[in-house]
């Protein structure tokens, strides 16, 4: 407990000293979303407010791909990971040669690319979503057909909600693919009343016997605003605690699976980030502006 005490003292002293911000994915534990972070959020809103940033260093208290997105949006601010290890099983699941492959063999059709995915992958990209506005940036491009990589359920489920024809590729997402659909049903009988909220990343058939579906925002929207006496979040583990800790009046129903590359963060290692500087992100100067554009060009969508 001293330990915890002393680098939540010192990170608070360090932001101050070197004008440093901590953005925080809802996937951190409460000791960095409740504890020290400044702005909290889902992939969608850390990209949003990455451009409103007023500093000079950004800790990225989250994935790779977060802070090459941070990066990308502040060319000129220091962006720090504390773990260089964070990675995440849908970046690594596809490389800007396999989106050559792909474009070979569907000329004309436009390359969506969710934001878990390295920079190299957005630079061969035309335009970025996330799983908080997939649905709108489909339906932005305005043609009949599209190619919606790397996470496979993702696309199948914004499928069903729209009338483009959506081309998948095999990623998965290796935190929301254990779930099954027997599990929901298994916890509907424990937990009679349950409300179940999946997150788009998990197989179609496991979002088809929930009650909701959305990205870790709009999950935590649906607790605020519609307050369910009995709730599980179908997703990663931090989640509910953040959550739960802002809504006492709920109860949470907890079975989820942990996100190794979100749980190498910690206080101890976002103390050391902005002690020594590290670990600074930088992207290919090669690949930057493409990047930028994929990115830029999904914010633009309202
Ligand atoms: P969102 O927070 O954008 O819903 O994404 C979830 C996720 O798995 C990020 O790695
Ligand atoms: Fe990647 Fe899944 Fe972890 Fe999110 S939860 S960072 S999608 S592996």
């Amino acid at each position: 407990w001293m330990l915890f005490e002393e680098d939540l003292e010192a990170i608070l002293e360090l932001k101050r000293e070197k004008n440093a911000v901590i953005l925080a994915h809802n996937y951190q534990t409460p000791e960095i979303f409740h504890g020290v972070a400044d702005i909290m959020g889902d992939s969608l809103a850390l990209a949003r407010e990455a451009v409103e940033v007023d500093a000079d260093v950004i800790v990225l208290a989250g994935v790779h791909f977060m802070a090459e997105t941070a990066k990308l949006l502040n060319p000129e601010k220091t962006v720090l990971i504390p773990d260089t290890a964070a990675g995440c099983s849908l970046a690594d699941s596809i490389t800007p040669e396999d989106i050559a492959l792909l474009r070979e063999a569907h000329p004309g059709v436009p390359v969506i690319t969710y934001v878990n995915t390295s920079a190299a992958v957005k630079a061969a990209s035309d335009i970025c979503c996330t799983s908080g506005n997939a649905v709108k940036i489909v339906e932005s491009l305005g043609v009949p057909r599209v190619l919606m990589i790397p996470d496979e359920y993702l696309a199948k489920n914004v499928a069903k909600e729209t009338d483009v024809e959506l081309i998948a590729w095999h990623g998965h997402c290796e935190v929301h693919e254990l779930f099954t659909p027997d599990d929901v049903r298994a916890m509907r009988d424990a937990w009679p009343g349950v409300t179940v909220l999946a997150h788009p990343e998990c197989p179609p058939e496991v979002v088809a016997e929930a009650d909701f579906s959305g990205s870790t925002a709009v999950m935590s929207d649906f607790v605020g605003e519609r307050k369910p006496a009995r709730v599980c979040l179908l997703t990663e583990c931090s989640m509910s605690d953040n959550v739960a800790l802002n809504h006492p009046e709920v109860e949470f129903v907890r079975p989820c699976n942990l996100c190794p590359h979100m749980k190498r963060i910690s206080l101890r290692n976002i103390r050391e980030a902005l002690e020594f500087n590290r670990h600074e992100v930088t992207i290919d100067p090669a690949i930057t502006e493409d990047a930028r554009r994929s990115v830029e060009r999904m914010l633009a969508v309202k």
